[in-house]
This record gives structure tokens, sequence and C-alpha cells, in this order.
């Protein structure tokens, strides 16, 4: 029988991918493949599963997803891993030592601390460098043997113009990897634009139900690739298979959850931009924000997460106080709205605002979602 085929929208990649060959009998989905080993008579087979820690047919198929969303056909692939920080840790194995490394400066907090740790030791040269700002990316690609960067960032919601950025690293002979876990291979594939590796924490959207921590790394580069297999069979920084499976499961709802997401988001970003309590509404879809024009230029939408700042740091530990159907919750991408004070993380970089409040937008009644915070934010007044 035909197998789903293709070309096909990342809409229906997102159903379609990682399914089982069609045959009469077989099942509709893969399962979760629980074992630690797998029959291996005589001789060594290459090409046939032989240890939990090398092969899993659940992240496989996780990983045929994740790699043609992020429109990899062909060399290379995806590799899930125990968190998106095994991730990046992985991904930092790529950059060789005694190498200039230059990261954005406002990058997920844990993915800069695992850099600086790297620094620490004498294993790279690192450069900090403001994502949002391409003449300063140049600058630094003079200088530099891999860039890794994340856009939009967090929590800041930065916005790095990714298609001119891959131009200048690729004419300076930069490696290039692009954390994508905000804008999720929906709005934009660094890959395709020349990046080497994409970064996602799978926690977030693309699992989307704030049940699973998980990451995975994405190449088109057949030679990068079978060093991060080597790295996580060494490491064993594997993905457990109930994980990835609960991780493919929410994949097949990406599409419509993050569409309603950012509806929802950009609809929130207007009204609070409205609020006398909020200084500033921090969302590249609004006309006055500093990222607008390039997201508008280089993404096929504006994300699902947006940032306010308040007067100062007591409003905006009050608000996430006094919200009912807001959780008060670090992480983001899941199908309930979360609302975090970021800078009550001590790790939290002081380029971070005291009174900046993250919100991830679930899939809630938009309407109830702003009563209970338009609530909260009048009782500051
Ligand atoms: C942008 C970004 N990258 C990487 C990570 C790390 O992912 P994980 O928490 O799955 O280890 C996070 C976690 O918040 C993140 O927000």
């Amino acid at each position: 029988m035909a197998d789903a085929g293709g070309p096909y929208s990342p809409d229906t990649v997102a159903v379609v991918g990682g399914r089982p060959p069609r045959a009469p009998g077989a099942p509709v989905g893969p399962g979760i493949e629980l074992t630690s080993t797998f029959v291996a008579p005589g001789d060594f087979a290459p090409g046939l599963p032989i240890y939990g820690r090398y092969d899993n047919a659940t992240w496989s198929a996780l990983e045929s997803v994740l790699a043609a969303l992020e429109g990899v056909d062909g060399d290379g692939g995806a590799l899930v891993y125990a968190s998106g920080m095994a991730a990046a840790t992985a991904l930092f194995s790529l950059v060789p030592r005694g190498a200039r490394l230059v990261i954005g400066a406002t990058s997920y907090n844990t993915v800069l601390a695992a850099a600086r740790e790297l620094a620490d030791a004498g294993d790279v040269r690192l450069t900090l460098v403001d994502v949002a700002d391409t003449d300063a990316v140049r600058a630094a690609c003079a200088d530099a043997d891999w860039l890794h960067l994340e856009s939009p960032t967090n929590p800041l919601i930065e916005v790095a113009d990714l298609p001119a950025i891959c131009r200048i690293a690729q004419d300076a002979a930069v490696r290039v990897s692009v954390d994508n876990t905000f804008a999720t291979p929906l709005l934009q594939n660094p890959l395709t634009l020349g990046a080497d590796v994409v970064l996602h924490s799978v926690t977030k959207y693309l699992s989307g139900h704030s049940d699973v921590v998980l990451g995975a790394l994405v190449t088109a580069d057949a030679a990068l690739h079978g060093r991060l297999v080597h790295h996580r069979v060494t490491t064993g920084s594997i993905a457990g298979p109930f994980e990835a499976w609960l991780a493919l499961r929410g994949v097949r709802t990406l599409p419509v959850r993050f569409a309603r997401q950012q509806g929802t988001a950009g609809e929130l970003a207007r009204r609070l931009a409205g609020h006398p309590a909020v200084v500033r509404v921090r969302y590249p879809g609004l006309p006055g924000d500093p990222g607008h024009e390039v997201a508008a230029r280089t993404m096929r939408g504006f994300g699902a997460m947006l940032a306010i700042d308040l007067a100062d740091a007591g409003a905006a530990r009050t608000l996430t106080e006094r919200v009912a159907l807001w959780v008060p919750a670090t992480s983001l991408g899941g199908v309930e709205s979360l609302i975090e004070r970021r800078r009550r993380i001590p790790s939290e970089p002081e380029a971070v605002p005291e009174a900046l409040v993250r919100l991830s937008v679930g899939l809630e009644d938009v309407e109830d979602l702003w009563s209970d915070l338009s609530a909260a934010l009048d009782s500051l007044a």
C-alpha cells in the first residue's frame, strides 16, 4: 500500500511524519519501544539495532518528523536528547577546542552558563553579541569560528535577521547554530538559510503539554550528524522512549496549537499595549516593536511568547500572585498559559529587567485570559 508520500506542507508533515509503513493490520502510529537490547545472533550486522543507547524506534519516529519539519530531506537528520540542555551540551561538543565561540548575549540563561563554563575551563574563547544588531554580529564574525544564537530570544523576545546573519557567517566561514525553540519550525527554518545546526527544547511547543523534558538537534550535514551520534552514544544523553512518544504525540497538533496560541498572543499584546499599568510590551507582532520589521520580513508569524515591563519588581511580583487563570510557573509552550517574573531566578542575566514578566500564551479562551490578566493589572494601580 502507498505510504503518505510528499512533499507536504508542515501542517501535514506534523501529522503524517514518522508513521509506520502502511500495510494491512499495521498500527497507525509508532509504539513505545521499551527495550534495552535487540536480538543479534552471529556477527555484528551493520544497520540493525543493537542496544538501547544507540537505537530506539520511538526516537527514530520523532526524529524523522523533526528533520522533515526543519527541511532536512537528504543528509543528516535529527537527534533527540534527554533535555534541551543535553542537546545544547552535545552542540557545544562540536565547537573545536580553542575556537572563538560567539553567542547571543541574551540567550536562555542556562545555555549562556554552559558556554561560560566552557570558556572558564579554557576550552573556547567567548564573545557575547547583540543578535538584534546585525552589524555587531558581522563584526564579531570577523574573528569567530562558531556563532550560536537564539531568535526570538528568551525572555526579551528580540529578533535576529537570520537570513542576513547566516549569509554573513557563511561568507566568513563561521559555523552557525540556531536555537529555534521560540519560533518552532513553523515560523522559520534556519537550516534552509545555511545554518549548520538547529537546537530545540522539545520540552516547549513541540511537546506542548508541559509533561515532558526533551531536546533535539537537527542538521543537514552528514559529518556533523555522525559526530553527534557518536557523542550521544558516548555521553549516554539519550531520550526516554516514553518521553519521545509523548513528544511525537504533541507534534501532531503543533500547527493547530501554535496558530491559536499565536492569534491569542497578538490580541493580548495589542490590549496590553493600551493598559496603563504596562510600561512596555515586547512582542514582534506590534508595529512599534524593535523586532517588528525583521520578524515581518523573515518569519512566517510573530510567535506566541510575549513579555511586559511593569513599573517595578514589586508590581511584577504582585501580578504573578494575583492572576487566577494564568499559572505562575516557569517554562513555556504548553496548552496552559504561564506567567513568570524572570528575574526571580537568580541566574537570569541582569540584561533582563527586574520588572519584566514573561507570558506564554496557551489555548484558553482569549477573553478569559484577558479578564484575568487585566483584573490583576487593574489592581496594581
Ligand atoms: C530557548 C531555550 N533553549 C534551551 C532551553 C533548555 O531546554 P530544556 O529545559 O528542555 O533543557 C530552554 C529552556 O527553557 C529554552 O527556553
